[in-house]
C-alpha cells in the first residue's frame, strides 16, 4: 500500500476530499500522517476523527529545526507522495530535494497567473475579481524550491460571472479542487 502525507494550514476540506476518495476506493493508498502548520485548525480535527496521526510543525521554514523535525517526521511516515492541501508555509529546499517529484500542491488559480508569494486563499480570488478576469480555476503542480513554479500536472477552469465576489468564486473553485486533487493523486499512485 502506498503512503500519502498531507500538509495543511486551514479547514482541511481538500484533506477531507482525499480521505473520502480513499474511502470510496478511488485512491489506492493510506494517509500515514498530517503535518499542520499551526494548532487549532480544522484539518487537525479531521485527522483525529479519522485516526490519522498528526504533527504540529512550529517555527518558521528558515529555522534549521523546522527542516530537521520535518525530515525526521517524513522519514517515519515514509511517503510515496506528499500533498500540500492548503499549506501556507514554504517547503525548505532540503525537503524538496529529498522528495523530488514526490510533492504536489493545489493552488486556487490558473497558474502561472495569480501565483507566487502573497497569493494564497481568498487573496487569489480577490485579485482575480479585481482584475475583471472572465475565467479562473485551480492547478495541481509539482513543488520545487520556488513558490508555485513547479511543473503543472493538471488544471480545471471555472467561469467568473459578473456578479461573482471573491467569496463566491472561492466556493466555485474549491468545489473543483475537491475533484481535481483526488483525481491527480489516483493518477499518480494507482497502478504504479
Ligand atoms: C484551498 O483553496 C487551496 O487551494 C488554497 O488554500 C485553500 C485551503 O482550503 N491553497 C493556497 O492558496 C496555496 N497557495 P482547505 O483547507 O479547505 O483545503
Amino acid at each position: 500500500m502506498k503512503n500519502i502525507v498531507v500538509f495543511a494550514s486551514g479547514s482541511g476540506s481538500n484533506f477531507q476530499a482525499i480521505i473520502d476518495s480513499i474511502g470510496k476506493g478511488e485512491i489506492e493508498a493510506h494517509i500515514s500522517g498530517l503535518i499542520a502548520s499551526r494548532p487549532g485548525i480544522g484539518a487537525i480535527e479531521r485527522a483525529k476523527s479519522h485516526n490519522i496521526p498528526h504533527y504540529v510543525l512550529s517555527g518558521e521554514p528558515s529555522d534549521t529545526s523546522f527542516t530537521k523535525v520535518l525530515i525526521s517526521k517524513l522519514k517515519a511516515w515514509n511517503p510515496d507522495l506528499i500533498v500540500l492541501a492548503g499549506f501556507l508555509k514554504k517547503i525548505p529546499a532540503e525537503v524538496t530535494e529529498t522528495y523530488q517529484n514526490k510533492i504536489i500542491n493545489i493552488h486556487p488559480s490558473l497558474l502561472p497567473k495569480y501565483g507566487g508569494k502573497g497569493f494564497y486563499g481568498i487573496k487569489v480570488h480577490k485579485a482575480v475579481v479585481d482584475a475583471g478576469e472572465t475565467e479562473s480555476g485551480c492547478t495541481v503542480h509539482y513543488v520545487n524550491e520556488l513558490y508555485d513554479k513547479g511543473d503543472i500536472i493538471r488544471q480545471q477552469r471555472v467561469t467568473v460571472s459578473d456578479d461573482d465576489t471573491p467569496e463566491t468564486l472561492a466556493q466555485k473553485v474549491l468545489k473543483e479542487e475537491h475533484k481535481l486533487l483526488p483525481n491527480v493523486i489516483a493518477e499518480i499512485l494507482n497502478n504504479k
